[in-house]
């Protein structure tokens, strides 16, 4: 006789799939069969919306079509290819994979779990993502909307933020993981987090696995899951440096090839520390950054943004360099760029910002910098 668990195991399984056999998203990467682009996707999708991805998908793969082509791409330009989608180690580790696979896959993606785990940038859940959805392997892919949907279908109270829970619903997601179709059940769990058993006001009236989920039983599917509080983010200031030549050119330099945004440039500068004030931190982290004075000067703009881990403000001051000629000493490289050099270089979110804002201040009152 079946067992109780087989039971739910296989109803879920049929609710969920008949449901998204109607209902899934019509998304670039699932009208295609290339190991490739599935992998790209999966990458690209990682703490990202969908809606962000689709644009960057479609250019990133008319840049670089297959795994040689982006293993042969010097890196600036899949950094460019990434801009603004952000976690740009993700940008890098697809670009050490790819050579990676080129090298020693014969330019395939790696079709079992051993293997494609040895790549940079895929753990537990890209493998289970790109196997089951690329290769049809029998893996789940747990991330936070199917953490989410197990946590309300089996009423499970404990927080599902805590690593050991973690472990727990991974294993029953595994569990639950069908043999025929893994991938669209995978990629139903995924749809279902992200158009009904959303974090906020779940559609639970038109939810295929109503009838099955034990937090609606009992009225717990606005409280689950539980998360424990995270600490408030810190407050993080810095300053960046407006140095430009006779010709109005900008002084940048490129970040070291590890660390926050890796290999993408910058205005000069850094973060400013407690006992410093900005004048201070800038003649400081300057010197650091390229062995140069400089004299600080106006204040010329300020821009906020919100990283993973911290809050950030950056203010720009414009400086003049009083001695010593730009060395690589706190970073890559460094180099005079004009305005539309600045358009050709990888940027950061925030560094993009603040030289629009330094653009309009340069075009509105100095008139130069063209
Ligand atoms: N999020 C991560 N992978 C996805 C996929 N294949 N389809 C939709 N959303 C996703």
């Amino acid at each position: 006789m079946m067992k109780d668990a087989d039971k739910i195991k296989n109803l879920l399984n049929r609710k969920l799939l008949t449901w998204y056999r109607r209902n899934q998203r019509s998304l670039p990467w699932r009208k295609t069969s290339d190991p490739y682009r599935k992998w790209i996707s999966e990458i690209m999708l990682q703490q990202t919306q969908v809606d962000t991805v689709i644009p960057y998908y479609h250019r990133f793969l008319k840049a670089f079509p297959t795994v040689s082509a982006l293993a042969r791409a010097p890196l600036q330009d899949v950094l460019k290819a990434w801009e603004n989608l952000g976690y740009y180690s993700r940008a890098r580790n697809i670009h050490a994979a790819a050579k990676v696979i080129v090298e020693k896959f014969g330019d395939q993606i790696p079709d079992n779990l051993e293997e494609i785990k040895t790549l940079p940038g895929i753990g537990e859940y890209s493998a289970g993502a790109i196997l089951s959805i690329a290769y049809g392997q029998a893996l789940p892919a747990v991330d936070g909307n199917v953490r989410r949907i197990l946590c309300r279908l089996f009423a499970i109270r404990q927080p599902a933020d805590d690593a050991q829970e973690q472990k727990q619903l991974q294993n029953l997601a595994a569990s639950l993981i069908p043999v025929k179709h893994p991938g669209d059940f995978n990629q139903a769990l995924m749809d279902l987090g992200a158009t009904i058993c959303k974090a906020k006001n779940p559609g639970c009236s038109h939810c295929p696995l109503a009838n099955l989920c034990q937090a609606r039983r009992h009225d717990l599917q606005n409280v689950l899951p539980i998360t424990r509080k995270s600490p408030a983010i810190p407050h993080r200031q810095a300053a960046a440096a407006v140095i430009r030549n006779s010709k109005g050119m900008l002084l940048v330099v490129q970040r070291p090839t590890s660390g926050l945004l890796a290999s993408l440039w910058k205005l000069p500068g850094g973060f400013i520390k407690a006992d410093e004030d900005t004048e201070k931190s800038l003649r400081h982290s300057v010197k650091e950054e390229l062995g140069i004075s400089i004299q600080v000067g106006k204040h010329l703009a300020s821009v906020n943004h919100t990283y993973t881990h911290f809050r950030i403000t950056l203010q720009a001051c414009e400086c003049r360099l009083l001695k010593g000629t730009p060395k690589p000493l706190g970073c890559q490289n460094w180099r005079w760029a004009s305005f539309t050099d600045l358009k050709k270089l990888p940027l950061s979110k925030i560094d993009r910002i603040l030289l629009v804002h330094l653009n309009n201040f340069f075009e509105d009152r100095l008139h130069v910098w063209k």
